[in-house]
């Protein structure tokens, strides 16, 4: 399991995932290793790194037993929501995994999957969104693309109660926050994977992301309408700059509007391979920066309903 714990915590033994902060940070010159070193331990320990994410699957724990967030001793409220959010995970992980295996040998996509998968997160998203939020945060990178399918969909499911959509289309819009990216799947796994920047052609085998997915659960037939808008224009922008079909204002419906929005705030909120994780407030700030970009009402009503 993954945890983001404070750089005073680290102890001989854990497996590191990532460090978060620029590089001048932490004298690291990796992210992913065990330590084994007691001097690497001291180095990590009085390193500037604004935190280090383990995993105890790979290495040993911190000596408390949570360390989700950066309290020592967490509400057992909080306890409760985290286990379940970790719950939801393992439930939905197996859903997930054969809808996107299946789209990427271009087998038939079990949809079904997904409405079940959509269940657990839309349940989760009522009583412990929080923690199910900050979890997903902390993705490696084999297993990225699933924990970011499902916080979008837990935030699109949140968007979309706050904005009082009824529980048909929410339970549809979280269907498409799922299921947004499976086109990616046709996307060599090399250019996906490539940490470097992408050159013209590698850029154009990305973009055609959105068509790709949208062929492939068109193609299912019991898909609803908004689940394949969703999938074929997550990536329009308000100004036209999007693509795959450079749709422009009202155009562009108002579930993608949303899934937009919960798409690049997850992104941004995560660490990847190239680039540290932003906090919450450093997002939603940027988010709110680019001009055009994002359905400004809908982006503050996400900050507002996040506390941000
Ligand atoms: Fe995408």
């Amino acid at each position: 399991m993954l945890k983001r714990i404070k750089p005073g915590q680290a102890r001989l033994g854990m497996f590191i995932e990532a460090i978060e902060g620029s590089w001048a940070d932490h004298p690291f010159w990796r992210n992913q290793f065990r330590l084994d070193r007691a001097k690497d331990v001291e180095r990590l320990k009085s390193s500037h790194a604004t935190a280090v994410i383990i995993d105890t699957d790979k290495g040993v724990d911190v000596a408390l037993p949570i360390a989700m967030t950066e309290r020592s001793s967490p509400h057992p409220r909080e306890n409760l929501s985290l286990k379940r959010a970790l719950r939801t995970i393992e439930q939905s992980k197996p859903l997930i995994t054969e809808m996107f295996e299946n789209a990427r040998i271009g087998g038939t996509i079990p949809v079904s999957h997904a409405a079940q998968a959509v269940e657990h997160i839309a349940a989760c998203m009522q009583d412990s969104g929080k923690a199910l939020i900050e979890v997903t945060r902390l993705k490696a990178r084999d297993e990225y693309t699933f924990l970011h399918s499902i916080a979008v969909s837990g935030l699109v499911v949140h968007l979309a109660r706050a904005v009082g959509l009824d529980e048909k289309m929410i339970r549809d819009l979280g269907m498409g926050g799922l299921l947004h990216d499976i086109g990616k799947m046709r996307v060599p796994l090399k250019v996906l994977n490539k940490s470097a920047p992408l050159n013209d052609v590698e850029m154009g085998q990305v973009r055609l992301h959105p068509s790709h997915g949208y062929q492939l659960l068109a193609k299912q037939g019991d898909v609803p309408r908004v689940v394949l808008d969703i999938c074929l224009h997550h990536h329009e922008r308000i100004d036209g700059s999007g693509y795959p079909n450079g749709l422009f204002d009202k155009q562009i419906s108002i579930a993608v509007r949303i899934t937009s929005i919960c798409d690049v705030y997850d992104a941004l909120t995560s660490a990847r391979a190239y680039k540290k994780a932003w906090n919450p407030r450093d997002a939603a700030r940027l988010m709110l920066e680019q001009e055009g970009q994002f359905d400004r009402r809908l982006l503050m009503q996400l900050f507002h309903s996040l506390r941000l």
